[in-house]
Order: structure tokens, then C-alpha cells, then sequence
């Protein structure tokens, strides 16, 4: 393989894997863990949780928390340090992000080159990155509330953060369900995804 064929390169998609793997642990053990003491009117269907019962659920959490944590800060660390996320993700404007939308909804957004992202793939994926390190900030106050009274405070306090964790849930499900139709409609971003080229 020439090296200008590769796409996605081997850390990218391993972490880009690893971080599916935790985020799909992660959401339905949470799931498993909200019913034991639901804070809105309903619960989950417990056959899509994951856990078996509140202890299981926590443990798979806490296995996975580790997994999202470690491979994120990998996955953050070479992006940034090595200027990959300056120029993979910038320039963003919102201008871009409405034009870029405009011509998705009208199916008229160019897919030529698969290693530029364009203004709404640079906005989703710098949204999922933000929404995830909120996840990780909420769930720490929710561990360990008593050792982190600063972020606690800052989010509110321990009932507002696990809605915050809550919603910020609900924001990655959102995420992952029009990420994956996208990839559906451009199935050869998933080769790249898995084969890197
Ligand atoms: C919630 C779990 C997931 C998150 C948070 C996530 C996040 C991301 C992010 C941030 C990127 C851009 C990575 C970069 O270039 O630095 C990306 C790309 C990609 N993801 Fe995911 N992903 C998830 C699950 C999945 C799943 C389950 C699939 C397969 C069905 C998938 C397929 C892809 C593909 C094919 C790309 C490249 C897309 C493109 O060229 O636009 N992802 N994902």
C-alpha cells in the first residue's frame, strides 16, 4: 500500500473502535443503572440493558469508564499533538456548517475525497468529542462526588449533574444513530474505517 492511500490511519481506527466498543458498554449499563432509580416518568426496557441487575450494570460501567477514559485521552493526545485536530476539523464556521447542511439536505454534498471532512462531518465530530468529555466530567461527580466538590458545584450539584450525564446520553444515542445512517448512505467511509484505505 502507498502511504498517500491511507485514509484513516492504525491508532485512528483502533481508538475509533475501542471508543464504539465503551460508548455502546457504557450507554446500555447506564441504562440498566438509571432504572434502579429513574429520575423521570419511565424506565428502560430491561432487554435492552446490559447487567442483568444494578451491581452487574455498575461493574460493566466501571469496567468500560476506564476503557472510554484511557482511549480517549490517546485518541486526544495524538490528534492534537501532532496538529491532525487543527487540520482535520479547522477552519469551522457556522456560514460552512449552513452551507454544508443545505447542500446535504438536497443530497447535492460532495463525498469526492474521503480524507477531508466537510463543515457538518467537522461540526458532528467536534460535538460527539465535546459531549463525550462532558459524559466523563458528570460521571466523576457522580463516582466520587466528596473528591471532586469543585466540578460538582460547577455542574450544578450532584442531582443536576446526573441530569447532565443523563442528557448528554441522550445527545451521544442521537449521535450515533444519524452517524451510522450517514455511514449507511456512504458505505465506503466504513471500508476506510476498518481497512484504512
Ligand atoms: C457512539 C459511538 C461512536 C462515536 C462517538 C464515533 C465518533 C466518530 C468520530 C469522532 C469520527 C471522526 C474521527 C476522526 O477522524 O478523528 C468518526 C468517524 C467514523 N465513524 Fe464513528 N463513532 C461511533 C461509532 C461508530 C460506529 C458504530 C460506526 C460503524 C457503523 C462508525 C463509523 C465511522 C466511520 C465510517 C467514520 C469515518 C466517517 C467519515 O469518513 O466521515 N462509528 N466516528
Amino acid at each position: 500500500m502507498q502511504k498517500n492511500d491511507l485514509i484513516h490511519p492504525v491508532w485512528l481506527r483502533a481508538t475509533h473502535w475501542a471508543n464504539a466498543l465503551a460508548v455502546v458498554i457504557l450507554v446500555t449499563s447506564g441504562w440498566r443503572i438509571y432504572d434502579a432509580s429513574p429520575f423521570f416518568d419511565f424506565h428502560i426496557p430491561a432487554g435492552i440493558t446490559l447487567g442483568g441487575w444494578l451491581g452487574g450494570a455498575l461493574q460493566w460501567h466501571f469496567a468500560a469508564m476506564w476503557l472510554l477514559v484511557i482511549n480517549g485521552l490517546i485518541y486526544l493526545g495524538i490528534n492534537i499533538f501532532s496538529g491532525r485536530l487543527k487540520r482535520q476539523f479547522f477552519p469551522l464556521t457556522l456560514p460552512q456548517i449552513l452551507r454544508d447542511l443545505g447542500a446535504a439536505l438536497k443530497g447535492k454534498l460532495a463525498h469526492a475525497d474521503p480524507r477531508h471532512y466537510n463543515a457538518v462531518q467537522r461540526a458532528a465530530y467536534l460535538f460527539v468529542m465535546l459531549d463525550i468529555v462532558l459524559i466523563v466530567m458528570s460521571g466523576l461527580v457522580l463516582w466520587k462526588s466528596v473528591q471532586f466538590p469543585l466540578l460538582r458545584e460547577l455542574l450544578g450539584g450532584y442531582e443536576t449533574a446526573r441530569r447532565v450525564h443523563f442528557f448528554c446520553m441522550a445527545t451521544l444515542v442521537g449521535f450515533f444513530i444519524v452517524h451510522i445512517v450517514m455511514v449507511a448512505l456512504v458505505p465506503r467511509t466504513l471500508l476506510a474505517m476498518i481497512r484504512g484505505r
